[in-house]
């Protein structure tokens, strides 16, 4: 993935620009009027009730401005510190997702509908970022395999496919078409079925307790913690049940560099970064990257006998 810390400030600007053309302002430009904009936080968030976890592993968690402040989100920049300072234009409230494919009856449902439906737990898990930097969440939400059993799939359903919402004013990147981040968006994700009903594999509506800043994927994103972090996609508006392996976003644009798998695994390394160490978010120094994010007992009979440098 390309990163670009100096984008910060001509994107933000160029989004608040995008504002003020909206608001038939784009000629004169008061600068504290900018500022205030520059300045304008997400919606509050609020909180959660949920079934706390007991953290057996005793993992050190990171801070809640940790998490919140540095997020890769490419629809909105890839400046990891600028998305927290854009993401106010997702709009959460209404939200949808459709459920469509091989289903016994394709249906959308509400997000209030979903908070209704499912009883919330506690996941405190160690989240791994292919490019080399990791960090431990409180994530809150629940079990994608219950949700997927209310779906009701076919028998021939064999992978899940994710999409993210695709609103070009909600999300700058997308208005830049060819030009953007990913060339084509929404961005996809996929699971095969028997990862995606695997009881670690989670629906995320929040962390820390409260409901999920738009920076991290509001109001509801896939968490699959021993995968790297790109196959846990955001904002999802859309889950669809498949015959075949889905081309998600980044296998698409650099096949050579992407797989549809991502599992975390140290001895395979991405050509750009090794795998074998990664730099937990506040550490000085690098520890060792575990097989599976440290999930091997949980999930290494799903990959039996399949040649993991292939399917990487
Ligand atoms: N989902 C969408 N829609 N767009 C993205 O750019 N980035 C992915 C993933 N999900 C991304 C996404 C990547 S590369 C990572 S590492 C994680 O989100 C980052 O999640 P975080 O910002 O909550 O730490």
């Amino acid at each position: 993935m390309k990163i670009n810390q100096n984008e910060i400030t001509p994107e933000t600007l160029f989004e608040n620009r995008r504002k003020f053309i909206k608001l038939g302002a784009a000629s004169v430009v008061a600068s504290s009027t900018l500022m205030e904009l520059m300045a304008k936080e997400n919606l509050p968030t609020s909180d959660l009730s949920y079934k706390k976890d007991t953290n057996p592993n005793n993992l050190e968690l990171n801070t809640y401005k940790q998490i919140t402040s540095y997020n890769n989100f490419y629809e909105f920049t890839t400046s990891k510190e600028g998305v927290k300072h854009m993401a106010h234009t997702l709009v959460t409230t209404p939200w949808t997702i459709e459920i469509d494919g091989l289903v016994e009856k394709p249906f959308t449902i509400d997000m209030q509908d979903i908070m209704k439906k499912y009883s919330l737990e506690e996941r405190i898990y160690r989240f791994r970022c292919v490019e080399g930097w990791s960090m431990v969440v409180p994530w809150i939400g629940f079990e994608l395999g219950k949700f997927i059993k209310d779906c009701k799939p076919l028998s021939d359903a064999k992978y899940v496919r994710f999409e993210t919402l695709w609103d070009d004013e909600m999300f700058p990147d997308q208005a830049r078409g060819v030009f953007g981040n990913i060339k084509r968006y929404p961005y996809v994700e996929g699971l095969r079925m028997d990862e995606a009903m695997n009881p670690l594999t989670i629906l995320s509506v929040g962390l820390y307790g409260k409901t999920l800043e738009n920076q991290n994927g509001a109001p509801i994103r896939l968490v699959v913690p021993w995968k790297y972090g790109f196959k846990s996609i955001k904002s999802i508006a859309k889950i669809s049940f498949v015959k075949d392996e889905p081309l998600n976003s980044w296998q698409e644009m650099a096949p050579h560099e992407y797989g549809f798998y991502a599992n975390v695994n140290p001895k395979v390394d991405h050509p750009r970064w090794s795998q074998k160490r990664e730099r937990v978010l506040g550490e000085l120094f690098k520890q060792k990257t575990l097989m599976f994010n440290g999930y091997e007992k949980e999930v290494a009979h799903l990959y039996k006998g399949m040649d993991l440098r292939k399917n990487f």
